[in-house]
């Protein structure tokens, strides 16, 4: 496509009432991601040469979100939401600057893919002047009809104008329109609003183009990719569709998933061929995981770079800033944060560990806690390679801990451990020959009432 211009413009400024939130509406998430972003992603694959985001006028988390997504796309304004129509054109400014290809995407859309953008643009290159990519549904309800007659698209009826005949319809407008350049605007300026909603239907470019004689064609999708978000339930709904196709995505490139309806992804995730993922985990932002990592059940990853030959878990959490250097080991009830776990190292068993670089090769007890804040900022705790720390040790940061440290169990540490030094941070051990005895005996007597007790 790359001999063709293409600017896409993604309507992105309903509020979405049927939501009931106060978030505009293709903030929603999918995955992880705000709807909206999911579809610049996939016109960042489509290669789309420039994109503009059409928004409201109360919407400045919108207009940042684009912004930091996709620095080069241009954000307008629509003041009043009068339709679709009128929100292609609030982006005026960009169609009159010429692009062989127009595309006009919906910010609620969010499972479109780029092979599905590239069918549109195929279309007009074919030298259709309108395209419309609609797909077939058993419950069209809400969606605007696609009436066809002999393979020609004649007309979109939406729902609140359509007839009884026409609600028949099964095959509908995904709201992904392509428009050849020469076209785009005097279509869309051409369109009026004398419909039941009285708003101005980017749908009705259809019938102008072709009162006017213009090639009109449909294309069709598939109906998980082109589904639109109207309420809370289309959402969850649309979630449970990424989820598969996620982890379809993943069996695919080699990864086995034990149970995979009971592992969630985020649109990031990254998995290497040849990693196990068991029953109930779950992939918050920003996880990658090298090849032959097995993640076992219940945990749950977020920010986290998982090397080749680690196990996490089960019931493990890795907060933002793990890193676990290869064939490291973070066992059932460990919480780590903002740690790098070298090659080999182990925390095993029920364990907080934040703010530290541990050795590799070394080894965290079970119970051992960084103490990394004080109320006000955050410590660091150094653990150097080849180290020991003993079960419920309490690692008081800043606290550096030398090559081959051994610390006893239950300490508390406070200071800096040398290098091969062995430090004990706790009461030393005091023995009674025979107490026990004589208190177990005093006890009983006690219980039995035979004598009274002297405290
Ligand atoms: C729209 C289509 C319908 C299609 C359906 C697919 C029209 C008239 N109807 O209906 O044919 O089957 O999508 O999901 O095009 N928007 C604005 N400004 C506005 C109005 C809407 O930016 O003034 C944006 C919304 O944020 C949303 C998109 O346009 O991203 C679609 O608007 P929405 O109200 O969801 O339209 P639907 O009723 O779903
Ligand atoms: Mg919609």
């Amino acid at each position: 496509m790359s001999d063709r211009t293409c600017l896409s413009i993604v309507l992105a400024a309903g509020l979405g009432t049927r939501m009931k939130s106060d978030l505009p509406k293709v903030l929603h998430e999918v995955g992880g991601l705000a709807m909206v972003g999911h579809v610049l992603k996939a016109l960042d694959s489509a290669g789309s040469d420039r994109v503009s985001v059409v928004t409201g006028p109360d919407m400045p988390a919108l207009s940042d979100l684009v912004a930091k997504l996709m620095p080069s796309a241009l954000c307008h304004v629509q003041t009043e939401r009068l339709g679709t129509a009128h929100a292609a054109l609030a982006a005026r400014e960009a169609l009159h600057r010429h692009a062989d290809d127009v595309l006009v995407l919906f910010g609620d859309t969010p499972l479109v893919t780029a092979e599905t953008v590239l069918k549109v643009r195929n279309a007009l290159r074919e030298g259709s002047d309108l395209v419309v990519l609609g797909f077939e549904t058993e419950n069209p309800f809400g969606y605007g009809r696609l009436l066809t007659e002999n393979g020609n698209l004649l007309a979109i009826r939406e729902e609140k104008d359509a007839s009884d005949e026409e609600r028949m319809v099964t095959f509908c407008n995904s709201g992904i329109m392509g428009f050849s350049g020469k076209h785009a605007l005097s279509l869309m300026e051409e369109i009026g609003n004398g419909n039941v909603k009285g708003e101005y239907y980017l749908t009705d470019a259809v019938e102008i183009a072709n009162r006017r004689g213009l090639k009109v064609s449909a294309v069709s999708g598939s109906e998980v990719e082109t589904q639109g978000i109207n309420t809370r339930a289309q959402l969850a709904s649309c979630e449970q569709d990424f989820q598969n196709r996620m982890r379809r995505a993943a069996m695919d490139e080699g990864c086995t998933l034990l149970a995979p309806q009971t592992v969630f992804f985020s649109h990031d995730t990254q998995l290497e061929q040849g990693v196990t993922v068991e029953q109930n985990v779950v992939f918050a932002r920003g996880v990658r995981v090298a090849s032959g990592a097995t993640i076992r059940a219940f945990s749950h990853l977020e920010g986290a770079d998982v090397a080749s030959g680690c196990i996490v878990g089960p019931y493990a959490r890795l907060r933002p800033g793990t890193i676990l250097k290869q064939g490291s080991k973070i066992g059932n009830f460990v919480e780590t944060k903002n740690v790098t776990f070298g090659a080999g190292a182990k925390a095993n068993h029920l364990s907080y560990i934040g703010d530290a670089n541990v050795g590799s090769t070394s080894n965290i007890g079970a119970g051992t806690i960084t103490c990394n804040y004080d109320g006000f900022l955050k410590h660091r705790t150094e653990i150097g390679v080849g180290s020991f720390v003993g079960s419920n040790s309490t690692l008081v940061a800043p606290v550096v801990l030398g090559e081959g440290a051994f610390v006893s169990a239950g300490s508390v540490i406070t200071e800096d451990v040398p290098s091969d030094a062995m430090a004990f941070g706790r009461a030393r051990q005091d023995i009674k020959s025979g107490r026990a005895k004589s208190l177990r005996e005093r006890l009983k007597a006690e219980k039995d009432g035979k004598v009274k007790s002297s405290t």
